[in-house]
């Protein structure tokens, strides 16, 4: 972005649906689902026309996003399905950077063809053979914790790379390559927030600088499997037959990209976010350790409370209305899910975190229809034991410090947890 020109993030600020655009407003989540509350009651389809941004509909209720993310032929996905200022997309195509092609981007047969090609790898068959390789990574981390001498920022120390090292092995990816994934993620991820810009001069050039270093190391990847297959999901990609055709090399780098970064930060931030909310519930900790059964009810509250996927867009087919709004053919609607997840038309006491509340399987982090979440297998598998093992086997856990949010719009949640704690 050139310097003369508006920031429209900086904009975004002000402006009334700041709570949706504005990266900044994600550091502070608990004003957030006190502000988003309200918009969900008093206007749950809310327009917002933002300097900078093409006007959008925000979706607040548990009801709208379920039944627009289900109806997937009348809403679309389009190479713009995650916001960004318009000025992003401007650039991207004047440095002839590919418009987003991977799964998420994509509809119809284009979508279910391409998602075809790795479907297998992620079915919860397949995923619960991975299971002990699963245990023996949480293993290593759990040991780390050890390590550390009873404090460590569990955020930054374990779970990044804990989540990381899970999806990088079904890749084959090498465990060198790891803390330069982890970079370009969170450049795509979350260039709005400061720690994460580098020496980037804005978050636009920051996201484009990531794609373009993804963009040359997926190349090597292809190269190397082409010549020499393995058992892993890059050889899949590059052997891909979308449609019984050989997958193009624009779809192929955008898939590469998407499970190489849809992985781990969600899965990490939905870990941190995860403990903190049992450290400051101790006695639903000590429920957790002593009684297995709780597991699984626990792993989907705790998805439901972080939310760490906080949007993402669809485009109308056709004119619709939604309670009396109408929304014109190719207009837009942001399907908010932290807010969506905290709807007291859904969840009896949304507010509040309870690892045995009945209802949390209706949770829409992993979204719902034909983008569900490929990987919903893995996160919640990687949640599962890890919080598992620390609610048993430690014996005392608390902060040491406050836990810090990442900026983003995109995929945020704790960034920083700060804790002090002794193993039995
Ligand atoms: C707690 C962790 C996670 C959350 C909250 C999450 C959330 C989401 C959401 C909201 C979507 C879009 C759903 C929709 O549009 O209806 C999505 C799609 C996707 N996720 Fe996840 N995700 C998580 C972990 C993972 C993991 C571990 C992987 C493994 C690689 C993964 C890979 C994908 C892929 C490839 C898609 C695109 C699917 C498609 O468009 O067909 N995600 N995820």
């Amino acid at each position: 972005m050139q310097s003369d020109q508006v920031d429209p993030l900086v904009e975004a600020e002000k402006h009334p649906g700041s709570w949706f655009i504005s990266p900044k407003r994600w550091a502070d989540m608990e004003r957030w689902h006190q502000a988003v509350a309200e918009i969900r009651r008093d206007t749950p389809v809310m327009e917002i026309d933002a300097p900078g941004f093409q006007k959008m509909h925000v979706l607040t209720r548990h009801e709208d996003v379920f039944a627009v993310s289900r109806d997937n032929a009348r809403w679309h996905n389009t190479p713009m399905s995650v916001l960004g200022p318009d000025v992003q997309y401007e650039q991207m195509l004047e440095q002839g950077l590919p418009m987003p092609k991977s799964l998420v981007h994509l509809d119809g047969a284009d979508h279910r063809d391409h998602r075809a090609v790795t479907n297998d790898w992620f079915k919860p068959a397949a995923v619960g053979r991975r299971q002990p390789r699963i245990d023996e990574i949480a293993e290593e981390y759990v040991e780390k914790m050890r390590s550390l001498g009873g404090r460590c920022d569990f955020a930054a120390d374990i779970a990044q790379p804990f989540t990381l090292r899970v999806i990088m092995d079904i890749y084959g990816v090498p465990e060198s390559d790891e803390a330069m994934m982890l970079e370009l993620t969170q450049g795509i991820f979350g260039a709005a927030d400061p720690e994460y810009l580098g020496d980037a001069s804005d978050p636009f050039t920051k996201v484009m600088e990531s794609v373009m270093r993804f963009i040359v190391y997926f190349n090597e990847i292809t190269e190397d499997r082409r010549a020499c297959p393995a058992d892993d999901i890059a050889t899949v990609i590059v052997n891909g037959m979308p449609g019984g055709c050989p997958i193009d090399d624009e779809h192929r780098l955008w898939y590469f990209i998407i499970i190489a970064t849809a992985g781990h930060d969600t899965t990490s931030f939905a870990l941190s976010g995860g403990l903190e909310a049992l450290v400051r519930n101790p006695d639903q900790m000590r429920a957790l350790g002593e009684n297995p059964d709780l597991l699984q009810g626990a792993t989907d509250e705790v998805i439901r409370w972080t939310s760490p996927v906080r949007h993402f867009m669809r485009y109308a087919q056709d004119d619709v209305e939604i309670r009396g709004t109408k929304i014109p053919a190719g207009g837009r609607v942001l399907l908010s899910y932290p807010s969506a997840n905290r709807d007291d038309a859904v969840f009896v006491e949304p507010n509040t975190f309870d690892i045995t509340r009945p209802d949390s399987d209706r949770l829409l982090s992993f979204g719902v229809g034909a983008h569900f979440c490929l990987g919903s297998q893995f996160a919640r598998r990687e949640v599962r034991t890890l919080l598992g093992r620390l609610s048993r086997e430690l014996e005392h856990i608390e902060l040491d410090g406050e836990p810090e949010n990442a900026q983003s719009h995109f995929v945020s949640g704790v960034k920083h947890l700060p804790i002090r704690y002794s193993f039995r």
